[in-house]
């Protein structure tokens, strides 16, 4: 039997409820004995009105990460409410179908409250991903990939010593919607896999274990203009990503499994490199200790093919049309906003700041309805061996990736990742390794106001790398 905890009393396990008011299209899908949130099914143009009642003690705020909403209902952590209160979120679904998420964005407390089970799918469809037929039903799986530790009473375990602050806290265990050791029967047939990364630091090279090539079909914002095919794909905390898989020439009884292999080169290096009077590895610090280092080669889920049918689907060829932006388009083509990553002992940092829930810097500041030019560098001299990989997210509307660039002394580790990168399609969330500068090119359409721009390593979140955009 599956239970998300293994046994013994679940401790901190939290829910939120939603509610979806308008539109006989929204549903909201229990993952039974999962601790996370339900999957909530939304249609692109529809009306949406979630009540959002904070049972968790302390303040918390729900976000909607990769939809593109007015701040009001963002989730931005200042519109934190406290225990027992309610806020509505109003807004209409502009995204494009794609595999989304929510997520608690309480100030400090993201990685905590994400990793006790504030988070959940959103699946948005639209007109032209339902013309496709995609394998729908007992064929659409969502999967989202969670490491997580557990204690003595098989309670979730989490810590936030010296060493996670660092470098994120990493479990030992792999959680698939909630459930360890997990396997997935299928059908001889064509399936169609959502998978996020709901991690809080944790980054997979995900891989067929028999060598299949990995068949992508969607990424954050949705649908690629066609399917494109790949050894591996890397998956970063909060990314997504959609598959394409075919068992249908697999006999009943055989398995495959989804694994994770190993990489290099996105953990500072750790040692003398660390720095910080004195302090070594924290005290507390599990999970830097785990016997599951990240980059280490581990096992994510076993599919099972349990049967046979007579029925399959083929893969389209064209999937989308994506519009893709020119670099002149850009209201600032020659002066791209650059964003420096650093990292220094308790604070990682953008341009030498950390977090502050209102003010912004003259960088920051950007004009509505405009498409900017945006770099994230990754190259901080100072940081020395703690530099490390940091996964980016951007609110709003998705961007989309015009280069990457990494400095040939990183080209090495940098090359267990990189053939696994999907830099085509729409983004919100992109990994900026160790040397690297990641160049976009980002929306700012229809709303005004403040949003977040953020390390996606929980930890780094919450220990203020994070900074606002502010659109106006
Ligand atoms: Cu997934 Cu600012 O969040
Ligand atoms: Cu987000
Ligand atoms: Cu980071």
């Amino acid at each position: 039997t599956k239970t998300s905890i293994l046994s013994g009393p679940p401790t901190e396990v939290w829910k939120f409820s939603a509610t979806l008011l308008k539109g006989p299209q929204g549903t909201v899908e229990e993952i039974p004995g999962s601790y996370l949130g339900p999957i909530l099914r939304l249609r692109q143009g529809q009306k949406v009105r979630i009540h959002f009642h904070n049972k968790v003690p302390g303040p918390c705020v729900i976000h909607q990460h990769g939809l593109h909403v007015p701040e009001r209902s963002d989730g931005h952590p200042r519109y934190a409410i406290d225990q027992g209160q309610t806020y509505s979120y109003d807004f209409q679904v502009l995204n494009r179908a794609g595999t989304y998420w929510y997520h608690s964005h309480t100030h400090q407390y993201t990685g905590h409250r994400v990793y006790f089970g504030l988070a959940g799918l959103l699946l948005v469809s639209d007109q032209e991903e339902r013309a496709l037929n995609l394998p729908s039903g007992d064929y659409e799986i969502p999967l989202v990939i969670q490491d997580r530790q557990f204690g003595q009473q098989n309670e979730l375990h989490y810590t936030r010593g010296m060493h996670e602050r660092m470098a994120g806290f990493l479990g030992n265990r792999i959680l698939v919607n909630g459930f360890p050791d997990f396997e997935l029967p299928v059908a001889a047939r064509a399936y169609r896999l959502r998978i996020l990364n709901g991690s809080n630091s944790r980054i997979y090279k995900l891989a067929w274990s028999d060598g299949t090539p990995v068949t992508v079909i969607a990424s954050d914002g949705g649908l690629l203009e066609k399917p494109e095919r790949y050894p591996y794909v890397t998956l970063a905390p909060a990314e997504r990503i959609e598959l394409w898989v075919d068992f249908g020439g697999r006999k009943v009884g055989s398995e495959i499994k989804l694994q994770s292999l190993p990489f290099s080169g996105t953990m500072p290096r750790m040692g003398g490199g660390m720095g910080g009077r004195g302090h070594g590895r924290g005290r507390h610090g599990h999970g830097g200790d785990s016997a599951l280092p990240n980059g280490a080669d581990f096992s994510i889920m076993k599919v099972q093919v349990v049967r046979k049918e007579n029925e399959n689907q083929k893969l389209p060829r064209r999937l989308s049309t994506i519009r893709n932006y020119q670099m002149q388009e850009a209201e600032n083509p020659d002066h791209p906003r650059t964003i420096h990553l650093s990292m220094r002992p308790h604070s990682p940092r953008l341009n030498g700041r950390s977090f502050s829930m209102t003010a912004v810097a003259e960088e920051e500041g950007v004009k509505l309805d405009s498409l900017q030019l945006i770099e994230f560098v990754n190259r901080d001299r100072r940081a020395r061996g703690m530099m490390m990989a940091h996964p980016m997210h951007i609110h709003g509307q998705p961007f989309q990736i015009l280069r990457r660039e990494v400095l040939p002394a990183f080209q090495q580790s940098y090359t267990t990742l990189s053939k696994g990168f999907i830099n085509s399609g729409w983004r919100d969330t992109v990994l900026v390794m160790p040397g690297e500068k990641v160049t976009l090119l980002k929306p700012f359409e229809d709303y005004e106001g403040l949003f977040l721009y953020h390390c996606h390593n929980m930890e780094h979140e919450d220990l203020d790398m994070m900074r606002n955009f502010q659109v106006r």
